[in-house]
Parts: structure tokens; sequence; C-alpha cells
């Protein structure tokens, strides 16, 4: 039986850094899926597709290849797109495109794929309540507002992504308030999730309860 830990939480969490270095330390395949719903945006954006054009969006999203390699890079149809989905385009796309149904259970389809036969870290917004709801371990994790817009300016600065910290404001609020009131696949909270509030945590510190967790259960 493989091993499934799934994390959830809201944009600028720190989701990403803690799975990729629980992934490390623990040995397990670490799947992005916000980068999946970012290839998608961006598969949308280079195909000059509009949002209201829905049917051509499900299309993309079933025809697209999008892959990972062992060091977390992604590859949207072979081409490393890792930088090119943090952009401002794909972030302002992102979160109203995953709103479409059936691009969601297509991601979810091929979430459930990448998975089968690996012990794997996923993390998202709906990986402990629709993706794996039978998770081995269930992290929700979470920071505030401002916290997470700070440490996401940050982030882009080293990454070289131009993004002002009012425009990243901006950016978090409205994906906050879509991703926790989607007809499917919203980001919640349930009684059975962990809860790690990681606003005065240092990323070691966060990693480590995740690590503890999963060694004490
Ligand atoms: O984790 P992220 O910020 O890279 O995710 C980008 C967007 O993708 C986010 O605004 C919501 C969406 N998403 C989703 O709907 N379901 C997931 N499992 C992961 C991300």
């Amino acid at each position: 039986m493989s091993i499934v830990v799934a994390i959830d939480g809201p944009a600028g969490s720190g989701k990403g850094t803690i799975t990729g270095i629980v992934s490390k330390k623990l040995g397990l395949v670490n799947i992005d899926t916000g980068a999946m719903y970012r290839c998608v945006a961006l598969a949308t954006i280079q195909n000059n597709i509009t949002l209201e054009e829905k049917d051509k969006i499900i299309e993309l999203a079933k025809n697209i290849k999008i892959e990972f390699d062992s060091e977390g890079k992604v590859y949207l149809d072979g081409v490393d797109v890792s930088k090119r989905i943090r952009e401002k385009d794909v972030s302002s796309i992102v979160s109203p495109l995953s709103s479409i149904v059936e691009v969601r259970e297509e991601m979810v389809n091929q979430q459930r794929a990448l998975a089968k036969g690996f012990d794997i870290i996923m993390e998202g917004r709906d990986i402990t309540t629709v993706v794996f709801p039978d998770a081995d371990y269930k992290f929700y994790l979470d920071a505030s507002f401002e916290e997470r817009a700070k440490r996401r300016f940050l982030q882009n600065q080293e990454q070289g992504i131009e993004m002002s910290l009012e425009e990243i404001k901006e950016n978090i609020e409205k994906r906050d308030y879509n991703d926790m009131h989607k007809e499917v696949g919203a980001l919640k909270r349930t009684e059975d999730q962990i809860y790690i509030d990681s606003t005065n945590l240092t990323i070691d510190e966060v990693a480590d309860i995740v690590i503890q967790t999963i060694k004490e259960k």
C-alpha cells in the first residue's frame, strides 16, 4: 500500500516550500496540483482562448501534457514552464479557470493517476476533501493574509517575477474568495485535517511538525 500525504491551504500559506522539504526528507513524490491548474491557464493564454470560451478550455485541459521531474520542475507539452506559470497573467486567471467543473474533473483524474503506485505528498485546495479524502495524513496549512502576501512577494523577487506587494495582495484576496466559494473543490477546513497556523513559525518548524506527525502516526 502506498502512502498519501495531503496538504491543503490558501495561496502563500507555504504549502509548496513545506512539501518540497518534507518530500525530500521522507522520500515522497511531490505533486503540486496548483501548478497543474496553472499549466491549463498558461495553455489558455498561449492559444488566445478567453475565460468565456469554456468548451475550448475543457478541451485543452484534456489534451495538454503536464509532467513533473524529480526536482519539482513542471513541464507543459515538454517545455519547462516552472517559472512562467508564476507570472501575473497566469495568476490572474487561474482561480476562475479552476472553477470550471469539467476542468477540475480532468485534473483530479490526472492527479490520482500520477499518484498511483507511489508514496506521495500532494498539495492544493481539495486534496484532503476530494482528490484523496482517505489520505493517510491530512493537513491544512494556514497563515495570516499579510504574512502570506509578504511571503509570495519575497518568493517572486527571488524568482525574478515582477509584481508589487499591492498587486499580490489584490490577487491573493480575489483568489482566496474564489477558491473558498467554488461550487466544486472549494478550499475547506474539516475536523479530520491537522491545522497548522504558520504565521509565527519558521519553515523548519512547520516542516518538523509535518514530519513528526507522519513519523508518530
Ligand atoms: O497553489 P497555487 O496558488 O499555485 O494554485 C493556483 C490556483 O489553482 C489557485 O488559485 C486555485 C487553484 N487550485 C485548485 O483549484 N485546486 C487545487 N487542488 C490546487 C489549486
